[in-house]
C-alpha cells in the first residue's frame, strides 16, 4: 500500500500520480489535501509518516511546492527516510542505498511527465540489502 499526501501546490501532481497508480492496480491511500485551498504541508507529512510507522503502508509519496518543507517534516519522524528526488538516478539510488520509504517531490520544480518517471523508478527499485547500507541506515536511527 502506498501512502500519498500533498499540500495545495501538489494537488494536480497528486492526481496524475493516482492515475498512474490506478492504471497499474497499485493500492494506495490518499491522505489529502483534496483541493487547491491553501494548506499546511507538515499535516500531510505527518499523516503519511504515521501510516508508514504503523505499517499500514510500506512506502509514501509526499508533494509540496519544492518538496523541501514536506520532506523536512517527514524526516523528523522516527523510522521515516524521506528522499527529495527530482531525477531518476537519485530515486533509484535512494531505494538501493538508503531504503528510503518516502519519495518527496516538488510540484513547482518538476513537470508531471518527469515526476511520473521518478515515481515509477522509486516504486520499482528494491533496497540492495547490502551490509554496508544496512549498517549506515541503522546509524541514522542512533
Ligand atoms: C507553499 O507556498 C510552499 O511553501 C510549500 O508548498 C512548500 O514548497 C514548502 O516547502
Amino acid at each position: 500500500m502506498i501512502a500519498i499526501g500533498n499540500d495545495h501546490t501538489g494537488y494536480a501532481l497528486k492526481k496524475a500520480i493516482i492515475e498512474y497508480l490506478e492504471e497499474r492496480n497499485i493500492a494506495y491511500k490518499d491522505f489529502g489535501c483534496g483541493d487547491i485551498t491553501s494548506s499546511d504541508y507538515p499535516e500531510y507529512a505527518h499523516e503519511v509518516g504515521k501510516a508508514i510507522q504503523n505499517k499500514e503502508c510500506e512506502l509514501g509519496i509526499l508533494i509540496c511546492g519544492t518538496g523541501i518543507g514536506i520532506s523536512i517534516a517527514a524526516n523528523k519522524m522516527k523510522g521515516i527516510r524521506a528522499a527529495l528526488c527530482h531525477d531518476c538516478f537519485s530515486a533509484e539510488a535512494t531505494r538501493l542505498h538508503n531504503d528510503a520509504n518516502v519519495l518527496a517531490l516538488g510540484a513547482r520544480v518538476v513537470g508531471i511527465g518527469h515526476a511520473i518517471k521518478i515515481v515509477d523508478t522509486f516504486l520499482n527499485t528494491d533496497f540492495s540489502q547490502n551490509e554496508r547500507h544496512i549498517r549506515r541506515i541503522q546509524m541514522l536511527e542512533e
